[in-house]
């Protein structure tokens, strides 16, 4: 895992946001930009983030219209933002893409192209003592933080998520919505934790392993491996 600094991401935490992805969890980005600007607005404070539109390599023409209902740009694809897109001049990218080794990629592709990962946190999400968050991560509205939890880089932790004490969290790991994972934990880099899975304390889970929905994990699970059930295997 990438060393973090105590800050959500970096002091620059701000400018022309591109968001990649115009699918379900792009747009739901999309609502945790709205909430972090409209927090700084009642702050009296200037909104952290301008949006000049999605990237997505081939979005569906439903997508296409929910983008367009909100008014938000179809840009092009991930090429062309590592191009540079004219008149938009972006600083910064957020990869609203749920799978773990597709974000990794894409984001690999835009870090070379000298972009910077924004660091998105709904106003809503709690933390406990000592929490630090990586660059380019997501955490999405209700999600529960306790006491010394570390995140690495492109974490996505979705609606109503918790983490709980001393876990760590590896680089490009998926917490889907309502699960749950205890405290004194491990998630390696590109683990996907399914909706509303559970993940009982002391647990590690091994790189690019995925825990199905639903699941309880009550041991260690190796690598690259697909757990589901209660308990699960
Ligand atoms: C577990 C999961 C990763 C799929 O694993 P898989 O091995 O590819 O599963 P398959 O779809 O091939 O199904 C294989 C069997 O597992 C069962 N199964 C699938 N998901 C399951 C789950 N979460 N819990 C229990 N059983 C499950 C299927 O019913 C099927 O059973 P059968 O062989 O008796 O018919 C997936 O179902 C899952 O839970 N993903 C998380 C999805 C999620 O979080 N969605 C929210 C997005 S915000």
């Amino acid at each position: 895992m990438a060393e973090q600094d105590g800050r959500d991401g970096r002091d620059d935490n701000t400018g022309v946001l591109v968001v990649v992805g115009a699918g379900g969890f792009g747009r739901e980005v999309l609502d945790v930009v709205d909430a972090v600007n409209a927090a700084a607005a009642g702050n009296g404070s200037a909104a952290p983030w301008t949006v000049a539109g999605v990237v997505d390599d081939s979005p569906s023409e439903q997508n296409l219209a929910l983008l367009a209902d909100r008014e938000v740009a179809h840009l092009g694809g991930v090429q062309d933002l590592v191009d540079g897109l004219a008149g938009t001049r972006p600083t910064h990218y957020t990869v609203g893409i749920g799978s773990p080794r597709v974000r990794r990629a894409v984001a690999e592709r835009l870090d070379v192209a000298g972009l910077r990962p924004a660091t998105l946190v709904h106003p809503s999400v709690t933390r406990g003592f000592d929490v630090r968050v990586g660059e380019g991560s997501v955490l999405c509205a209700g999600v529960r933080l306790t006491t010394h939890v570390r995140l690495g880089r492109h974490v996505h932790l979705n609606l109503n998520a918790t983490v709980g004490h001393d876990t760590v969290v590896g680089d490009y790991v998926s917490v889907n919505p309502l699960a749950s994972v205890s405290g004194d934990c491990v998630l390696e880099d590109e683990v996907l934790v399914g909706v509303a899975g559970v993940v009982l304390n002391q647990v590690r889970v091994g790189r690019g392993s995925t825990v199905g929905g639903s699941a309880c994990v009550v041991k260690d699970v190796p690598p690259g491996v697909v757990v589901k059930g209660i308990p699960a295997r």
